[in-house]
């Protein structure tokens, strides 16, 4: 086990992935996690992260000297190598000029974390003060123009500093760096492989289970997909998963979900199909928060509805995975750095104090979602599901501005699978993270042979972005952009207007509502 002890940087939760990409499980820690608890984890390496915050403020999050003798390697990143000078005894100042961005350093050989890694490279800096004097026992190993600690050690401890990140991908070595501080230092072997962590959950799920029943609540996305298909491993026909069709689905996602869990898996699979009730509870209704409102209640009426009558004498079982679940540096002193917000993920869900439950079992709460795709793919789950594209919890309910219809309901699947249809063939797909048709309420004239028309505007969206807090528009290639607009006027019926929204994310969002 790796810890990755957390002090609010955001970079965080990309360290622990790239930990685990180099084969190690790790899991983040607060940085005021009591340290006889670390000790208890046994771990085999500890990673200070960055933090936005100048270790000579007192409020800043600091640690006991006492983590250092622990016997256990530790690397220190931006402010965790900091930290580390400041702690043991050496200086921290501010810089006269702040780094930021690519810079060179050039590493003086003999470090075992710059095992392979040429004498200049280029690393991802992003730090405002630095170490300007060593603890007792420290010796530089890496400097650039500005920074004379860039990385530093002192190796019979088993301490090892670097001012920048090593993480991100902009650090050319990064991840060289990173797996040598793992395996040169630490002596990791790189069990973490996701075949054995299909085997040993399975195993865990039988024991926890044992002949209780199992009920999921399946959205179709690919995190409760794959908890669905590891429960399935381990208990068939205990696992009952309910699919609550609320129509606001892409075209024929519904039948899609179906045909795939009752093909591939041996469980109960329940679809509800509650499209008029949905529609009935939307009608008249055109204010976003008020539909989103509507869509959220509804469907959670309609699926507690549906596990009373399946009974609740066993497990409650969700999809949550690692993100969700990490309390990332907060809480710290100042109240300050608390880092990447905890989304209320529309899987995590209230239950009705009438509904009791053995417990609640999350069997990919340890895994990040490139982990879970993985463990997809290895179960045989389709790669369409798979690498399906973000899907919001309420569906084409929010891409139908104003009130919503049956008919502007079947108007925008059909567009929406004419514009995926065409990204697909475009070979563009893998560059774009989500792209979808709107159906804004605006109808605009138009002629068609001799004829006037007065139909049914369609926007379309496609956007590339590394975590959705901020977006760009992907830029097409225009004749992808003409081939979907010909035949969106052309195939989808009362379609006579197509519009490429070029926002970015700020000021737009990514959905329409
Ligand atoms: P926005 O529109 O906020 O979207 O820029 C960012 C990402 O979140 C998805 N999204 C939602 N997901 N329930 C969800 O589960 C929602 O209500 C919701 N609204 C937006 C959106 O598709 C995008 O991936």
């Amino acid at each position: 086990l790796c810890i990755v002890l957390d002090f609010g940087g955001q970079y965080n939760q990309l360290i622990a992935r790239r930990v685990r990409e180099c084969g190690v499980y790790c899991e983040i820690k607060r940085f005021d996690t009591p340290i006889s608890e670390l000790k208890a984890l046994e771990p085999t390496a500890i990673i200070f992260t960055g933090g936005p915050n100048s270790v000579y403020d007192p409020s800043s999050p600091h640690i006991s000297e006492e983590i250092f003798s622990l016997g256990v390697p530790i690397l220190g990143i931006c402010y965790g190598c900091q930290l580390m000078a400041y702690t043991l005894g050496g200086k921290v100042e501010s810089c006269e000029k702040s780094e930021y961005g690519k810079i060179e350093i050039s590493q003086s050989g003999g470090s075992l974390i710059f095992n392979d890694v040429p004498e200049k490279n280029v690393v991802w800096m992003s730090h405002t003060d630095f170490v300007s004097s060593l603890p007792d026992g420290f010796r530089v190993t890496a400097k650039s123009d500005d920074c004379p600690c860039a990385a530093f050690e002192a190796p019979e401890r088993k301490l090892y500093a670097v001012q920048f990140h090593p993480e991100v991908t902009h650090s050319e070595y990064g991840k060289q760096i990173l797996h040598n501080f793992l395996y040169n230092v630490c002596g990791c072997t790189g069990d973490w492989v996701m075949d054995d962590f299909i085997e040993n959950t399975v195993a865990k799920l039988r024991e926890q289970i044992g002949d209780k029943k199992v009920i999921l609540g399946l959205s179709g996305g690919v995190d409760s997909s794959v908890a669905a298909g590891l429960l399935s491993r381990a208990v068939g026909k205990q696992l009952t998963c309910v699919f609550v069709d609320q129509g606001l689905m892409r075209k024929d996602e519904g039948d899609f979900v179906e045909e795939t869990f009752t093909k591939l898996f041996d469980m109960n699979f329940v679809r509800v199909n509650c499209k008029d009730r949905f529609l009935s509870a939307l009608r008249g209704v055109t204010d976003p928060e008020q539909k989103r409102k509507i869509i959220g209640t509804e469907f959670y009426n309609v699926f507690w509805d549906k596990v009373r009558e399946q009974g609740s004498d066993g497990f409650f079982a969700q999809g949550t995975i690692y993100p969700d679940r990490i309390e990332s540096g907060k809480g710290n002193q100042a109240g300050q750095g608390s880092t990447a917000v905890i989304k209320t993920h529309h899987n995590m869900v209230e239950k009705p104090d009438d509904i009791n439950f053995a417990g609640t079992i999350e069997p990919l709460g340890d895994l990040f979602k490139d982990e879970v795709r993985q463990v997809g793919e290895k179960l045989g789950i389709p790669h369409d599901l798979v690498w399906r594209q973000p899907f919001p919890g309420p569906g084409l309910g929010v891409r139908i501005i104003g009130e919503i219809t049956e008919e502007k309901i079947k108007i925008l699947q059909e567009a929406d699978a004419v514009f995926r249809d065409e990204i697909r063939k475009s070979g563009i797909e893998s560059q774009l993270k989500q792209f979808f048709a709107v159906l804004p309420d605006v109808r605009t004239v138009g002629v068609m042979g001799d004829h006037r028309t007065y139909d049914h505007l369609i926007a379309i969206r496609a956007v590339t972005t590394d975590d959705f807090m901020t977006a760009d528009w992907a830029r097409i290639p225009y004749d992808v952009l003409a081939k979907v607009s010909n035949r969106l006027c052309n195939e989808v019926e009362h379609v006579n207007r197509v519009v490429y929204d070029i926002t970015s994310k700020p000021p737009g969002t990514v959905e329409w509502e």
